[in-house]
């Protein structure tokens, strides 16, 4: 058979957002029981059905690979004729408007691969159900909008499973015979059955508790191995600070009397939200300093963070539809930022989460996958849990709170969790929300939420000496993306402030001026000489700037700029414009760079975190992205250059920088922290600039090493190179970490990330190492995902990289579609590459396309993608 008509003929279908009807039947109360056992658990679920309005329509109840093996309602059980399967979903037609309906389904969670419904990690029995997990356990009107309350009882052997976690609170527990034992948990807030959550198996506790703002105390517990409890400190430490700030940012209070998080080594994405039942990948929850690098404590805490501040922007109020995800995403997003804000430092949180926006979600809102962050149709919701969903809703959050201003914004907050507690509503009920709240007119500002696409904002200032005038002409565009080639303009923030370039003084502090016309020009006097613009500060509206700015004016914001965002912006802009000068073939011009580094190196004033954070090159990605047809090759070699002669400019100063910030011992304080992170930096500067001792210091740095920060960093930069130092660190770490998953994962991840010209061998033979495998997401994620992320080394130009992350698509998909479909959309920045390299990245798409049997998710992301 033709593969084209095996394609078309089964196509999944789009389902559309304007096509939203609300549920015929709500189900108030379901009570569940599990007689649980890898291999075959059997499942009862007893459903209080009433009818949604005055029609005649039959139950229908969702499942996912379940057949009925007894069904029943009002306790008389049907016979075969009462019933009927359609595609998965069990059909009921009821006579009267209230029911109970029961069913019976065996599954079996050992052979569950796809980390979707009830399976088995490690020891552990576990659950994922966002989104449509749980018509893979039970019979279910599995939507968003149907709110219940749960009784769950679980039935296993207790030996094997002594701990029986579910969501709410315990009710009762007890032994049974043969060995087995029972609880039984009972939820009184009403949740959406993708809230759900279960967990049963040899778990250790870390317990504590935590008092809220109204006197109760709150039971915590953080469940992982035995030999995992050392490592949960942070963790719990991360939880009871997220409680405390959710008080006081948002005077959200916890409500249930146990809260527990729960790590499993298995899981599709970071963590996941259930009410009462958090269940986390083992990677947010684990971490001390032998073992995790101080970006992964920060992990730790935004995670756990939002998965806390969802109990209320989630849980007590959810979405309607999966259309509305941004609503809780978009939103939990800003408060965990602004949680690690609060803890930290500002400044530095907001140029790493810039950063992430720009690697993945500006990328993302320039191809073929564009959506707007409420989408309009999907074939598999899986694939929509993306950067523009969360981290572009979170963009679109913050201008709403720069716009409406602290008190204004947490009215409106405020009347959002009132009017809607206990309901399913839509990102238009958060949206009119702030309206009434907040007392502002929303219209316009509404298209960031129907409009895919970054703006682009084009600002010219022009000075007339005469007057003293200072002109600003801004205009917007918004590019076409699939589905929406004319755009309308959108309301953007314009954060800006303007210099005196004598005094390095700011004239009449910062303005936000809010562009709402396609063009539109503002004036402002009395300017003795042309000031030096500082626009977007803060990075207040995710858009792209084009500002022609002179390298004087940008080495002065890097200079005197006091937003350090717009600092960072600057220093970044002058390496650009260094690279893609030298790369459109004129000399590499490093000197104002250089002056720009020394000077921010030599300001005490500055963090030193910041500092870090200044100092450093620019992506490859990042570079690649400011050009029409990326070309890693010269990328690569004009970053290259760029860093040696960085390198071997400054060398006093990073040796000192090296040497200096050796001196103190391991603390987690800030200051500790940010000295290895500036440390790490000078480090790559040393061995870039090629001086003899470089691999050897690096490789001392490896070996002396007392945390996971330091040695990370220094293997990785060996991992970049060709010296004899490279395999020797890379052996040694692996030594150390044999056994230990997480830690092995970075082994794994740093050899795919590395910048040596031989990574796509590299990676080759990795993907045949024994610790290597395709059913732990993280592993597959270490190298692939990560792979797929090294400009240099996927898009080597004979094609390897591609032919390798395509065959680890076809293959992960058999087991796990989800994750196999997150590794899809590098293949499809095929338009951004050259000729050669495109048609390679195509035909990859291509196969991958017509692979029989392949799963919605990826077919979809393959598909679009060729589009
Ligand atoms: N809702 C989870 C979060 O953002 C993410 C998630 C989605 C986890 C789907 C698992 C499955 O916190
Ligand atoms: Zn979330």
């Amino acid at each position: 058979m033709d593969t084209q008509t095996t394609q078309a003929s089964a196509a999944p279908p789009v389902i559309r957002r304007e096509d939203y009807k609300a549920p015929l039947w709500q189900v108030p109360q379901i009570a569940l029981e599990f007689d649980l056992d890898p291999a075959a658990t059997l499942v009862k679920a007893r459903l209080t059905v009433t009818r949604a309005g005055s029609h005649d329509r039959p139950l229908r109840l969702d499942g996912d690979g379940l057949t009925p093996r007894a069904v029943s309602v009002d306790g008389k059980a049907l016979s075969a004729g009462d019933w009927r399967m359609d595609d998965g979903v069990l059909i009921i037609a009821l006579p009267g408007d209230d029911h109970v309906v029961e069913t019976e389904v065996e599954i079996v969670p050992a052979s569950n691969t796809q980390l979707m419904g009830l399976y088995a990690s490690g020891g552990l029995l576990c659950t994922q159900c966002e989104p449509e997990g749980f018509r893979r356990i039970t019979f279910f009107p599995d939507r968003p909008d149907v709110l219940s309350r749960y009784d769950v009882t679980m039935r296993a052997d207790k030996a094997a499973y002594p701990v029986l976690l579910a969501n709410g609170d315990p009710i009762e527990q007890g032994d049974l015979a043969d060995g087995r034992h029972r609880a039984r948990w009972v939820d009184p807030f009403p949740k959406p059955s993708y809230l759900f959550a279960m967990v049963a198996g040899n778990l250790a506790c870390n317990a504590d508790s935590f008092t809220t703002m109204s006197g109760r105390e709150v039971k915590l517990g953080i469940w992982v191995a035995e030999n995992d409890l050392p490592r949960t400190g942070h963790a719990m430490k991360a939880l009871k600070d997220s409680m405390a700030w959710d008080e006081r940012t948002y005077g959200r209070e916890y409500d249930l009397d146990v809260f527990n998080i729960v790590a499993v080594a298995d899981f599709n994405f970071g963590a996941m939200e259930n009410k009462g039942l958090n269940i986390f990948n083992s990677r947010y929850v684990l971490a001390d300093p032998e073992t995790a690098t101080d970006p992964d404590y920060d992990a730790i805490e935004s995670v756990v963070a939002h998965e806390y501040f969802h109990n209320w922007s989630g849980d007590r109020v959810t979405c309607r539809d999966w259309f509305q995800l941004s609503l809780k995403e978009g939103f939990t997003v800003y408060r965990d930022q602004s949680f690690s804000a609060d803890m930290g430092s500002p400044a530095v949180k907001r140029i790493e989460d810039v950063r992430v926006l720009r690697a993945a979600q500006f990328q993302e809102d320039a191809g073929p996958l564009a959506h707007p962050i409420r989408p309009e149709s999907y074939m598999e919701i899986s694939n929509f849990y993306t950067a523009t969903v969360y981290n572009k809703g979170a963009e679109v959050i913050r201008m709403m709170a720069l716009l409406l201003g602290p008190e204004r914004f947490r009215k409106g907050t405020d009347l959002y969790f009132a009017r809607h507690d206990g309901q399913a509503v839509t990102c238009e009920d958060f949206v009119k929300a702030m309206e009434d709240g907040g007392d502002i007119d929303l219209s316009q500002f509404r298209l960031w939420y129907s409009q895919a696409g970054t703006p682009r904002v084009t600002v010219r200032p022009s000075y007339d000496p005469e007057s003293g005038a200072l002109t600003l002409a801004m205009r917007q565009t918004i590019p076409a993306t699939p589905g929406q080639d004319v755009k309308q303009p959108m309301a953007i923030p314009v954060k800006f402030a303007l210099f005196d370039p004598a005094t390095g003084e700011k004239h009449d502090g910062e303005e936000v001026l809010l562009l709402t016309e396609a063009q539109m020009e503002t004036r402002r006097e009395g300017f003795a000489q042309a000031p030096v613009l500082s626009i977007n500060r803060g990075f207040a509206a995710p858009v792209i700037i084009e500002a022609e700015q002179s390298a004087q004016d940008l080495a002065f914001l890097a200079a005197h700029d006091d937003d350090p965002f717009s600092r960072y912006e600057a220093m970044q802009q002058l390496m650009i414009h260094a690279l893609l000068g030298s790369i459109a073939g004129g000399p590499l011009d490093s000197a104002a760079v250089i002056d720009s580094i020394r000077g921010t190196i030599a300001d005490a004033a500055l963090d030193r975190s910041f500092v870090a954070e200044a100092v450093r090159l620019p992506s490859e990605a990042y570079l690649g992205d400011q050009m029409q047809v990326v070309d890693p090759d010269a990328i690569h070699a004009a970053r290259d250059a760029l860093q040696r002669e960085i390198g071997v400019a400054l060398q006093k100063e990073w040796r000192a920088i090296h040497a200096e910030c050796a001196r103190n011992g391991f603390s987690l304080s800030a200051d500790a922290r940010a000295a290895r992170k500036l440390r790490g930096v000078a480090l790559n500067y040393i061995v870039a600039s090629d001086a003899e001792d470089g691999p050897a210091l690096a490789f001392d740095q490896f070996d002396r090493a007392d945390n996971m920060t330091e040695r990370q960093a220094a293997l990785a930069i060996l991992a970049s190179g060709a010296s004899g130092e490279r395999a020797q660190a890379l052996a040694a770490f692996y030594d150390r970490y044999a056994g230990n998953a997480l830690v092995v994962d970075k082994w794994f991840q740093t050899q795919a990330l590395s910048l040596h010209p031989d990574v796509v061998e590299m990676v080759e033979a990795l993907g045949q190492h024994p610790d290597f495998t395709l059913s732990n997401p993280n592993r597959a994620r270490a190298l692939y995902a990560a792979f797929a992320a090294n400009q240099w080394g996927f898009n080597s130009k004979d094609g390897k990289g591609y032919r390798m992350v395509a065959d680890a698509i076809i293959a992960l998909d058999k087991l796990n579609p989800q994750t196999a479909a997150r590794l899809v959309p590098p293949l499809g920045r095929w338009r951004r590459f050259d000729d050669e390299r495109g048609a390679m990245m195509k035909a990859e798409l291509e196969r991958i396309a017509a692979t029989p049997n392949l799963s919605k998710d990826v077919l979809e992301q393959a598909t679009k993608s060729l589009a």
